[in-house]
């Protein structure tokens, strides 16, 4: 069994390097790992404190099998039809536009050999923006955590358009959105700051448009 050399605890560290990890290995994550981090996913702020969060751990062959089929249509069907396509770009954007096509489309041809997908599930997110992004900061806390832990996680969501399937294939009910799904395992690569634009770039002062000098 993989185990991660170091706990990474500098909370910027954790922070700086923690990215879409997408090709991960096969191996088994420890239970008492993905509790750990859904642990810290529940530590989230969240509409009224109202917790609508589920979390659904999913680590059957057959499970991850029809996900992966799903998954992959939805994105071969997004590429197709010209998501992603980068054109005219600044330079540093469109190679980082390359690197992330490159890898979504990895993790869509090899989801089922990822050990555990966990699917963030929202009780509260039934058509208004504020209880519905609830569960987001629980999501980003579980990335946070697994990056943490030596683990890779990436937030996606094309599963989406097979929601009606995925309800059916786990019994979830029809009020519950099924808001991310997290890819969970140890990962081939190494871990490290992806593509992102300067705090001044996108920071103004006071009034719209406004920098520091
Ligand atoms: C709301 C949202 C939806 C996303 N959906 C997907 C997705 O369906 N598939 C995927 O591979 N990545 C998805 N991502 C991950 C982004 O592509 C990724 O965060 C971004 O490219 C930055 O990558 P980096 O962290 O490696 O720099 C999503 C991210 C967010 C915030």
């Amino acid at each position: 069994m993989t185990e991660p050399a170091v706990v990474e605890s500098d909370f910027f560290e954790v922070i700086g390097t923690q990215r879409a990890m997408r090709r991960l290995k096969p191996d088994p994550v420890p239970e008492e790992y993905i509790k750990k981090i859904i642990w810290a996913a529940t530590r989230a702020p969240s509409g009224g404190n109202r917790q609508g969060w589920r979390w659904l751990v999913i680590t059957d062959p057959e499970s991850k099998e029809k996900i992966q089929q799903w998954y992959h249509e939805g994105w071969s069907k997004m590429t197709a039809s010209g998501y992603g396509a980068g054109t005219n770009l600044p330079e540093a954007e469109r190679l980082s536009n390359e690197r992330v096509m490159k890898s979504a489309t990895y993790l869509a041809e090899h989801m089922h050999e990822v050990p555990v997908l966990i699917l963030a599930c929202s009780l509260t997110g039934n058509g208004d923006i504020t209880s519905g992004s609830s569960i987001y900061p629980a999501v980003q806390n579980l990335m946070l955590a697994a990056r943490a832990l030596g683990l890779g996680t990436a937030l996606t969501t094309v599963h989406r358009g097979w929601q009606k399937e995925i309800r059916e294939l786990f019994g979830i009910p029809e009020s519950v959105e099924t808001a991310a799904l997290i890819p969970l395992g140890w990962p081939k690569g190494k871990f490290g700051s992806g593509f992102r634009k300067p705090v001044e770039d996108v920071t103004y002062w006071e009034k719209w448009g406004a920098k520091k000098a």
